[in-house]
């Protein structure tokens, strides 16, 4: 453990056309992060990088969508990213973006070499490609059904539901995503990367060299990409938004994104070192360097097939030692998902819960969706905060710095002997550290999260059993000892939650009043974390209850979200066969008033009624009774239709009908006089 090693950490390079939301945050740069700052605290030279994805499609796309350039996109987005990233205590060494001038240079040389070096295919060839836009399909320009699993939606160079990356032509019944249109081709010359012949090499490193240590979830993916046999991918497209092609024949193409984005990690390491006045060399091709590549379970094809065949084909560089990828986390129950705004962006949830980036932290890494997809609630949200974090993490530090300030004005006391069981719960104590970092070293941060919040209950049980509140009294002796014991558990607590709870550690440390962090493998070994007669500060609350009004506003905005998106893709009803001004004559509507409304026993939807239609006061059955209250509708303006011929309904005869319309939730809406002083009576016409 305490030998010290390079690490150069990557997370995803997020797209930029859109901010970061807890998907994101959960599946990617939060474990990462807990991994880089845990390798910091035991003494390594940790390279933690990432930056914005600034080139591809859906950037393209989204500019489009908006009228403005994808210039504008990135700058706007990669604003957001970034500081949210800073927000949530994400300790990136270096954060860049992929349109730096660095970044187009290392792209564009790593490109010219593998070509002046053969090792691409040159061809010309029929592609997709749309007239009517005068547009070239590839990527999310284009959507189809994928060839290996049959998803209707898959994308040009990927499939999202079963991960495969193809060539835009495998698509069957492929669709412009631009027009709609069905594509015709057109030949184009492209570069290509032949997978095929990195087939054999891949499987050995891979299936053969990582089965013990490369997560299940990984290791599936890949060998059924490799028993499907691999093609090869172009690495060029026909798009003015990206990095120009560097050789002859590229006027007008751009390197593919998912050729340019990988690169960005090595961009980014350039642009620190360079910054820290560093060789950045090291971390990429010193071979006792290791590379760790944290992403997503759709980024898996990119990181595992096609960036470890560049970095082989290029020759100088070293490959990922491992590639943690996490399934996809939903929300309640749905899918994440930007474009239906069903998230909950990192920028929002930090405006309603100011200073509780830590909770969002430990909630997602306790639900991290590691093995298969999990689900975010905000009742499990609450739960953690109430149960966990206040309950169990806080309570224990309250009470340790509570009674430290009331019995010894904030002094450490000498303790005195230690009893049996004082020698156990320190045993303990020193045992943590390495249990959390064999969790976190697996890549299991549920599991390290879980070992965190033990010793939390380990001091808060010591305490219980030990009731120093009582013994105050009887025996203060052996209380100097059992607070001595409880703040050596605070100590290690301030020092373990450090990769979890930054924000909290930070504040822990302040309250111990410790200004030079005690170092993680220092627990094992020391008898003493913090010392007899030192003086610690006043408590201060470093959790608070989550009330259970907040949590239903948190979900009342995601029901308000549902609704806008039921309502914009509710199918308007094409209008009916012409009638004549006669037909139209025929009906007579007027404004009435409901005056009594009672439930027509076993039914679910109807409502007797009797409603004041000037003429007369009239009985009508009416399907409402899924949407209104009797009790709520007395008094309700209507309108009604009364020469309908009358009917029995459940043997109650019904004379005319009320006029409704239909609301988002799948509720009815009456049709009432804008004006109130309307009289019962009055027609509609
Ligand atoms: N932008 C990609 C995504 O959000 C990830 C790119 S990772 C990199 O899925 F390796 F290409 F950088
Ligand atoms: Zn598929």
């Amino acid at each position: 453990m305490s030998n010290s090693k390079r690490y150069t950490i990557t997370a995803a390079l997020p797209y930029t056309n859109g901010p970061v939301h807890i998907g994101h945050l959960a599946g990617v740069y939060v474990p990462a992060d807990i991994y880089a700052r845990y390798l910091r605290n035991t003494g390594n030279d940790v390279l933690y990088i990432c930056g914005s994805d600034e080139h591809g499609v859906p950037i393209t796309l989204k500019a489009k969508k908006e009228g403005v350039s994808p210039q504008d996109i990135v700058d706007k987005y990669h604003a957001i990213i970034k500081k949210s990233f800073e927000d949530f205590g994400i300790s990136f060494d270096n954060y860049s973006r992929t349109s730096a001038k660095v970044h187009h240079e290392t792209a564009s040389e790593f490109f010219k070499k593998l070509y002046d070096e053969g090792k691409f295919i040159e061809e010309s060839s029929e592609q997709l490609y749309d007239a009517e836009a005068n547009q070239f399909l590839a990527d999310r320009f284009v959507v189809g059904t994928c060839p290996k699993c049959g998803n209707e939606e898959s994308y040009g160079d990927q499939c999202e539901s079963c991960g495969t990356s193809h060539n835009a032509t495998d698509l069957i019944n492929p669709k412009s995503a631009i027009t709609g249109n069905v594509p015709t081709t057109k030949v184009t010359k492209h570069w290509y990367l032949p997978l095929d012949k990195y087939e054999k090499w891949l499987r050995e490193w891979i299936v053969e060299g990582h089965k013990n240590d490369w997560k299940t979830n990984v290791l599936g993916q890949v060998k059924s990409w490799l028993d499907d046999g691999l093609k090869p991918r172009a690495v060029t497209r026909d798009l003015d938004w990206g990095i120009p092609v560097p050789v002859e024949g590229g006027e007008g193409k751009v390197l593919y994104v998912w050729f340019d984005a990988p690169i960005g990690y090595i961009s980014s390491t350039k642009e620190w070192a360079a910054h820290e006045g560093k060789d950045w060399e090291p971390y990429w091709k010193d071979k006792d360097t290791k590379l760790i590549h944290f992403i997503g379970k759709d980024n898996i094809v990119f990181h595992c097939i096609i960036f470890p065949a560049m970095l082989k084909a290029e020759g100088s560089y070293i490959l990922p030692e491992n590639v943690p990828a996490n399934e996809f986390l939903n929300l309640e129950g749905n899918k994440i998902s930007t474009s239906k705004n069903w998230a909950v962006w990192l920028h929002e949830y930090l405006q309603d819960f100011p200073d509780k980036q830590d909770v969002l932290r430990y909630a997602l890494t306790a639900n991290a969706p590691e093995t298969k997809d999990n689900d975010f609630t905000w009742k499990d949200f609450q739960a953690r905060n109430n149960n966990e974090l206040v309950a169990i993490f806080g309570n224990f530090i309250n009470r340790v710095v509570v009674l430290t300030n009331k019995y010894y004005e904030g002094v450490i006391p000498e303790p005195n002997e230690f009893s049996d069981v004082d020698n156990e719960t320190l045993e303990k104590l020193r045992k943590f550290p390495s249990i959390i970092a064999s969790s976190i070293e697996r890549y299991r941060f549920r599991e390290a999260s879980q070992e965190l919040m033990n010793l939390a209950r380990l001091g808060n049980k010591y305490l219980a059993d030990e009731e120093p509140w009582k013994q105050i009294k009887t025996d203060p002796e052996r209380v100097k000892t059992i607070m001595y014991v409880a703040l050596q558990i605070a100590a290690g607590l301030a020092v373990v939650c450090e990769p979890f709870l930054p924000f909290t550690s930070k504040k822990l440390n302040q309250i111990l009043n410790i200004s030079e962090n005690i170092a993680w493998d220092s627990i094992a070994e020391t008898e003493e974390l913090i010392a007899a007669n030192h003086q610690i500060g006043k408590a201060q609350l470093l959790f608070a209850k989550i009330e259970d009004q907040e949590i239903q506003a948190q979900l009342d905005k995601l029901e308000a979200t549902k609704l806008a998106n039921e309502a914009s893709t509710k199918v308007i009803e094409p209008q009916k066969e012409t009638i004549e001004f006669d037909d139209f004559t025929k009906l007579d509507m007027r404004v009435g008033t409901i005056i009594e409304a009672i439930k027509v026993p076993k039914t679910k939807k109807l409502l007797q009624l009797k409603v004041d239609v000037g003429i007369d006061v009239r009985t009508i059955v009416s399907g409402i009774a899924e949407s209104f209250k009797p009790e709520d509708i007395i008094g309700q303006r209507v309108t009604v239709l009364v020469n309908l011929a009358p009917r029995k309904l459940r043997g109650v005869e019904s004379q005319g009908m009320i006029l409704m319309t239909d609301t988002p939730d799948g509720k009815l809406a009456f049709i009432e006089p804008e004006n109130d002083s309307v009289a019962n009576g009055e027609q509609v016409s």
